[in-house]
């Protein structure tokens, strides 16, 4: 008899873009002349920039070669992609870490998931709601208790320091799905938070590219102590179009310790190390070459020009449901817009409403915890094109 892990029994029975996608696509099947605009997923649409395929078509070239041909690389990743994020990403401000606190990997959705390997089952976990469903959802696979940390309206939907103690917290600033992001008094309140509590701060920054306001911090270690508290993940995915090409990095401090059940000091650098070269063959060369690409000069210059196109989406929708009268937030700083369903209608029955009567799918705020409930994302990832013609089936929707 092959036992399972029961704890895989007490999730809910899809993942949630799972469920949006199946849904979608039963109305297309059911609807096969409808026009629909995805809004749900955050996926990218722009293409990769030129500087990210001149690198990799150069890099195809030398696998192509017995001279230049590259097998099994560093399972942490090379060391040309690690010092240009060591430099662009950390050095430049005034961040010290080094290239061995980097490890390359193929997404952020699988480093904020494989954490929970090397931390024990008996932590308690502490995660925002509404967020990332990853977070939560791999924390019951591992069977660990999570406490949630309730966010809305009144606090800008932005999880401060609860007053019970947690082993490990998991933030996501950009949030998704609300686009609130924490600024520096706020991440200095939960790295205190940690030191004092002797907790681990698991800090999701994949949208840190979106922010535009200097005041706010792209990486936590801009916080005094952070380094000794907080892992932190960052991904190419959704700064340079990566989503289908995977690449994604997490740092892990040498300060950053763990205890045994005895109380002996372990660094999460050591295991996360042991567990990355186990379980993990390392990201293709051609995928770093093109990854590494976006720090040059010109590539620095092209990222940034299709993050500018997401930008304005995110502008265009965020200006016209607040014209339309819609409670929203985010669309600043960061790619999503969260807004409030009309007349205290419910997430999923938002969701049902916009696919049928507008053939625009969006992602129900319930389904990023109970506090989601009656909210609803709009992601700006799409086309400009769509992003106009779905503002507009709104305009003719709500605006009448
Ligand atoms: C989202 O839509 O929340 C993200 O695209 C999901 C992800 O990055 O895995």
């Amino acid at each position: 008899m092959v036992l399972i892990n029961d704890n895989y029994t007490k999730l809910a029975e899809s993942y949630l873009f799972s469920t949006v996608a199946k849904k979608r696509e039963e109305y297309r099947a059911a609807h096969p002349q409808a026009e629909i605009i995805n809004m749900g997923i955050g996926d990218v649409t722009q293409p990769l920039c030129p500087a990210v395929i001149a690198a990799m078509q150069q890099a195809v070239t030398e696998m192509g070669e017995a001279a230049t041909f590259h097998g099994y690389g560093p399972e942490q990743g090379y060391d040309f992609l690690k010092d240009a994020i060591l430099q662009h990403d950390y050095l430049s401000r005034g961040v010290n870490l080094t290239a061995d606190e980097i490890f390359i990997s193929d997404g952020s959705k699988s480093d904020t998931g494989n954490i929970g390997d090397i931390l024990g089952q008996a932590n308690i976990v502490a995660i925002p709601d509404p967020v990332y469903p990853v977070y939560v959802d791999t924390n019951i696979m591992a069977g660990r208790t999570i406490k949630m940390l309730p966010t809305g309206e009144e606090n800008g939907f932005c999880a401060l320091p609860p007053d019970f103690h947690a082993d490990i917290v998991y933030l996501c600033s950009p949030n998704n799905p609300t686009g609130s992001v924490l600024n520096r008094e706020q991440l200095t309140a939960w790295v205190e938070y940690a030191l004092r509590e002797n907790a681990l701060l698991l800090f999701d920054a994949a949208y840190k590219a979106f922010i535009t306001d200097d005041s706010l911090p792209q990486t936590i270690y801009e916080i005094p102590g952070a380094e000794k508290c907080a892992i932190e993940f960052c991904s190419f995915s959704k700064t340079a179009g990566f989503t289908g090409t995977r690449c994604a990095f997490a740092v892990v401090p040498k300060g950053v310790m763990g205890h045994t059940a005895d109380g002996e000091s372990v660094s999460l650098n050591a295991l996360w190390n042991r567990r990355h070269t186990t379980k993990f063959n390392g990201t293709p060369y051609i995928v770093q070459k093109g990854a590494a690409a976006i720090y040059s000069e010109e590539g620095q210059k092209q990222v940034q020009a299709t993050i500018n196109i997401y930008r304005e989406n995110a502008k265009i929708i965020k200006d016209t449901l607040s014209e339309l009268g819609f409670f929203c937030i985010g669309g600043e700083n960061s790619p999503y817009v969260w807004l409030k369903a009309p007349n205290g209608m419910a997430s999923w029955d938002f969701f049902d409403l916009l696919l049928t009567e507008l053939n625009i799918v969006g992602t129900p705020g319930s389904g990023f915890g109970q506090m989601g409930e009656g909210y609803f994302r709009l992601t700006a990832f799409g086309s400009r094109e769509n992003t106009v013609k779905a503002m507009e089936r709104f305009r003719n929707y709500f605006g009448k």
